[in-house]
């Protein structure tokens, strides 16, 4: 509890008047009981108002990516965006890449329910093919971003991407994938001038405050848009495709250290 607090009035002092907590759900190794999380949500609203933070507190899920997606989520709306049915927070794999998910994210969509890709820019295999990410959103899919991403802290291949991806159109909103305190706080601001600098302040007004705000309404945004990535292969934050050579190297590196 003492860190929850700690994390929100660093939120609160870096100008977030609402967090929506997205604990895990239907993953492979993180699988909290739904109750014990509608008990810590709980919890943790009423220290929010007895420790006079003003911040309020929603509640979604980071639901993994899987075939049978929407049955699960129709069987279990809490893990939706404020329980509405509307949104769902998911997360694809950060190695490989399902051969299903074009179809699940159109059998989502067809039903109502607006996919939002967690962190894509953290997956090896849309750094290496930013097309895919493109036709998803092209089809209505819509993505966060990680603020530490554009701050470089989850590596240059994930910066580069989501520069690309905020360059292209293609990000609809900022996350900050706070897990503490320390290392992965709530904290937006510095991320969102890089948004800013790359996109223009109406852009990151948007993902800060516009949309997310529509989501957690229950509304279906309208948003831009994007860019067309036609290229089908690796693409540099300039919006260049990465050389030969580098292509080689990554490849290279990649295959050495995979052991094979
Ligand atoms: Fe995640």
């Amino acid at each position: 509890m003492e860190e929850a607090l700690t994390m929100a009035r660093l939120a609160a002092a870096d100008g977030t008047g609402t967090i929506v907590a997205t604990p895990h759900a239907l993953h492979s190794r993180f699988r909290p009981e739904q109750e014990a999380v509608a008990e810590a949500f709980n919890r943790l609203s009423a220290a929010l108002a007895e420790n006079r933070i003003p911040l309020r507190l929603q509640q979604a899920a980071e639901v993994s990516f899987a075939p049978d997606l929407r049955t699960q989520l129709e069987a279990h709306p809490e893990l939706t965006v404020n329980g509405q049915g509307r949104y769902v927070l998911t997360e694809l794999p950060f190695v490989g890449y399902p051969t299903y998910v074009t179809e699940v994210c159109f059998d989502l969509l067809l039903h109502g329910i607006v996919p939002i890709i967690a962190h894509p820019e953290r997956s090896q295999h849309l750094q290496q093919h930013p097309h895919l990410l493109y036709e998803l959103v092209a089809q209505g899919v819509m993505v966060q971003v990680n603020a530490g991403s554009l701050l470089g802290q989850f590596g240059p291949e994930a910066e580069a991407a989501a520069r690309l991806f905020v360059r292209h159109r293609m990000v609809h909103l900022l996350g900050s994938d706070a897990h503490n305190s320390q290392k992965r706080p709530p904290v937006l601001q510095e991320a969102a001038s890089v948004v800013a600098e790359l996109g223009g302040e109406e852009l990151a007004r948007n993902v800060t405050v516009l949309w997310p705000g529509d989501i957690l309404a229950g509304i279906y945004v309208q948003v831009a848009e994007p860019i067309p990535i036609k290229y089908h292969g690796p693409i540099r934050s300039s919006g260049r495709p990465v050389g030969l050579w580098q292509r080689i190297k990554a490849r290279w590196g990649a295959n050495a250290s995979s052991g094979g």
